[in-house]
């Protein structure tokens, strides 16, 4: 049999793990949801739910992964059988249906490089800006083609193996959006009016709280983080059994949370600059942050540098989306790299259709009340990632806990001194909470 591929360094799944949290996530996704959702409340309970359940389902995951030396569904297969597998399998049909709309925003991203230089988005009026996002979107033909491209690339990346493709892209590119945020934000807090945007995201507000603010938080932290359907799993399976995988589930689990962070004290503060209504949906980083460019010098060129970078973090991402689905065809069915990756890419751009005309013809073709669209995101997003997230907390404290913490220990030679409380947050704590607020979230 064929030794499994290794990671190039340490360093290298850091940033791996890294760039497949860091994505559309975070700068889309998270500013987004925190202003449908009232803000700082959101953010804290978000901050809470990252660090308790989200670091500790990360680790599950890194570690499953690792143990085992397989695939998503593979790995719980060797490591258990039974039923498990099942838990593996939502996984991958979780991956088909992000990656089938996770595309398509993509998409965007390279559609509004174009647009930065063309001079399309150059104007600070949300009216102007809302009209070319909707026109844009709502195109039959447009949002497709890049949807395309997106795909290609990401199939592209994903068949030419785990070290050279990924590894190398993230080491570079991670720190330069990092720092271009930065950038980005001293000019939006400077703006006048922004201390509103800032006073939203940083004041809570819990008279605005419900049970569905709290399972947004929860399905948005699995999201960001990429839990809950065996990306780290995946990951995790080509990790060499030196690393010290929680140092780097720490380090992952901080460095994703910092980005969403600094993307809503970017966007949040823009958002009230202008004149948007925070509470826009899914459009809001992409008709707040054109106005901020338009108000910077070198404005078309910072715009077009932010989406290139963004597009490069949404394909970490979605690397990783498909890698979920491509490590299972490859170990456990026998197919080529190169034929699962491009033919899985093929079916998941055929899924992402009705996700991109969701947002001009198919608008009102509605699915239990919602866009096709949002289906995918509330099925993938809202149910699978946090059911997987729980299965897999219950598998690694109940099922496999002593190999687990053997695995842990291997690292340094020692039993370290948290396992315990990671124990009882895996066998209790995160299991009831997330039931019980998956449970609240759909009846209340
Ligand atoms: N975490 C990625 C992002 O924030 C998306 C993702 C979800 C990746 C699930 C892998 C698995 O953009």
């Amino acid at each position: 049999m064929m030794k499994r591929e290794h990671w190039g360094s340490r360093l290298g799944f850091i940033l791996a793990a890294a760039g497949s949290a860091v994505g559309l996530g975070n700068i889309w996704k998270f500013p987004y949801m925190a202003g449908v959702n009232g803000g700082g409340a959101f953010l804290l309970i978000y901050l809470a739910l990252v660090f308790t359940i989200g670091l500790s389902v990360m680790l599950a995951e890194m570690v499953i992964g690792r143990m085992a030396e397989k695939n998503a569904i593979g790995a719980f297969k060797k490591l258990k059988g039974g039923a498990w597998p099942l838990v593996g399998l939502c996984g991958v049909a979780a991956a088909f249906m992000i990656l089938s709309f996770y595309s398509v925003v993509a998409g965007w991203t390279i559609a509004y490089m174009v647009k930065a230089v063309t001079g399309d988005i150059s104007s600070s009026d949300p009216a102007v800006l809302g009209a070319a996002f909707g026109g844009f979107i709502s195109g039959n033909v447009s949002p497709l083609v890049y949807h395309a491209i997106f795909m290609a690339l990401t199939v592209f990346v994903v068949l030419s193996g785990i070290g050279s493709g990924i590894e190398r892209a993230s080491k570079i590119l991670m720190p330069a959006l990092f720092v271009l945020l930065l950038i980005l934000i001293i000019r939006a807090v400077t703006l006048p009016g922004a201390g509103e945007g800032l006073a939203f995201l940083l004041q809570p507000d819990f008279s605005k709280v419900s049970w569905s603010t709290v399972s947004d938080a929860l399905s948005q932290a699995f999201f960001s983080l990429s839990l809950g359907m065996g990306a780290m799993i995946t990951y995790g399976s080509y990790l060499s059994k030196k690393e010290n995988i929680a140092g780097a589930a720490g380090w992952v689990t901080l460095l994703d949370t910092a980005v969403a962070v600094l993307a809503g004290l970017l966007v949040l503060p823009a958002v009230f600059a202008f004149g948007f209504d925070p509470a826009a949906g899914p459009g809001l980083t992409f008709i707040t942050l054109p106005a901020v460019f338009a108000q910077m010098p070198f404005g078309e060129f910072f715009a077009f540098l932010f989406f290139l970078l963004l597009a490069i973090a949404a394909l970490t991402s979605s690397v990783s989306i498909l890698e979920v689905v491509v490590a299972y065809f490859v170990d456990d069915r026998g197919i080529s790299r190169k034929v699962a990756s491009v033919v899985m890419g093929a079916i998941i751009f055929v899924l992402g259709i009705p996700s991109s005309l969701s947002m001009g013809i198919m608008a009102d073709t509605k699915f239990f009340g919602m866009t096709f669209f949002d289906l995918m995101d509330f099925l993938s997003s809202k149910l699978l990632l946090p059911i997987g997230g729980l299965f897999i907390s219950l598998f690694v404290g109940w099922v496999v806990w002593g190999a687990a913490k053997a695995d842990i220990a291997a690292h340094n030679g020692q039993i370290p001194v948290w396992i315990n409380a990671w124990g009882i947050l895996v066998k209790f704590i995160a299991p009831a909470a997330i039931a019980f607020i998956l449970i609240q979230g759909l009846v209340g």
